[in-house]
């Protein structure tokens, strides 16, 4: 069956879509990327997930029209893609893709006039049952962070290969991601994923002061925490609390809420899913549907 890709207003094939080679994102990771996720052709969260973008593309200047009408045609490209590669039935992998296009001057941010929009929409491969059943394993990354220094972890940036890198450690190791810490052992986020742990009942989560991807899912889950009178607080959590938590879990759009039983050498003793992550799992599912 044929594919199509969405590139600047054009619909290609997907075997002859192409850019040029003096684009900034190719030549230098210069972009943004947003992952968003439709179920039954329906896209979840269009809204959030444009936010941030918008709000990244903002603050890193890059020279598009950052208004509602331009959201539309994306969110209308969108759809139109989706009917285009025959997704609309089942759940899919959405990919919002701007590079700045090319240097006028020298890595001269200003001076790119003609940014890339490229949007790619595919049927998920879905992670296995397994994983939601007994949990995943996590590591820490082998790569620190120095605290609170560098705002640029807060935006999804086509520059990824430290992601990239982190979460081939921890497929080395069966593990599902790498966890990031600071270099004072606290921890930060997941390669993919945002981190949560669960300690007397409440629910903790890495803060965004920390400089992290303010996650989609992470947002979602701390409101469906604060809906159903779940504890929850966005604070510092240090390495040596989380191995001893009771329940652990990470998010994101793809693979929503995944329990994790083992944390470098340190086993979950707790039933898995735990409590909290199990009524979690359920709340985000009715969301899901009910969208
Ligand atoms: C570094 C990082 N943190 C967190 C997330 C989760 O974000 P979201 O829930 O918006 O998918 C991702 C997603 O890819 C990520 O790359």
């Amino acid at each position: 069956m044929k594919k199509y890709v969405f590139i600047n207003g054009k619909y290609i094939l997907k075997d002859e879509a192409a850019i040029a080679l003096f684009d900034s994102g190719f030549l230098f990771g210069d972009g943004l990327f947003e992952t968003i996720r439709s179920y039954n052709g329906k896209i979840f969260l269009y809204d959030s997930h444009i936010n941030r973008l918008f709000k990244s593309l903002s603050i890193l200047r890059y020279k598009l029209p950052l208004n509602d009408a331009y959201k539309t045609y994306m969110k209308i490209s969108l759809d139109e893609l989706i009917i285009k590669n025959k997704l609309t039935k089942v759940d899919t992998n959405i990919k919002i893709i701007i590079s700045r296009g090319k240097y006028e001057k020298r890595l001269d941010l200003d001076s790119a006039h003609q940014p890339n929009l490229i949007i790619t929409a595919e049927e998920i491969a879905p992670y296995p049952d397994v994983f939601y059943l007994k949990g995943v394993d996590i590591i820490t990354s082998p790569i620190r962070r120095v605290p609170y220094q560098n705002f640029l972890y807060r935006h999804k940036l086509l520059n990824y290969f430290e992601n990239i890198y982190s979460r081939n450690e921890s497929n080395a190791l069966n593990a599902q991601d790498s966890i990031f810490l600071t270099s004072n052992d606290y921890i930060l986020e997941g390669s993919t994923t945002n981190f949560f742990m669960v300690k007397n009942e409440i629910v903790a989560t890495p803060t965004l002061d920390l400089n992290i991807l303010p996650g989609i899912t992470r947002e979602t889950v701390i409101k469906l925490c604060k809906a159903n009178k779940i504890k929850i607080k966005e604070t510092k959590i240090k390495y040596k609390d989380a191995i001893n938590a009771d329940e652990i879990f990470i998010t994101n759009t793809l693979a929503e809420i995944l329990p994790v039983k083992k944390f470098d050498n340190f086993e979950i003793i707790n039933e898995i899913p735990g409590r909290i992550t199990k009524m979690l799992i359920s709340f985000y599912k009715q969301k899901t549907i009910s969208k």
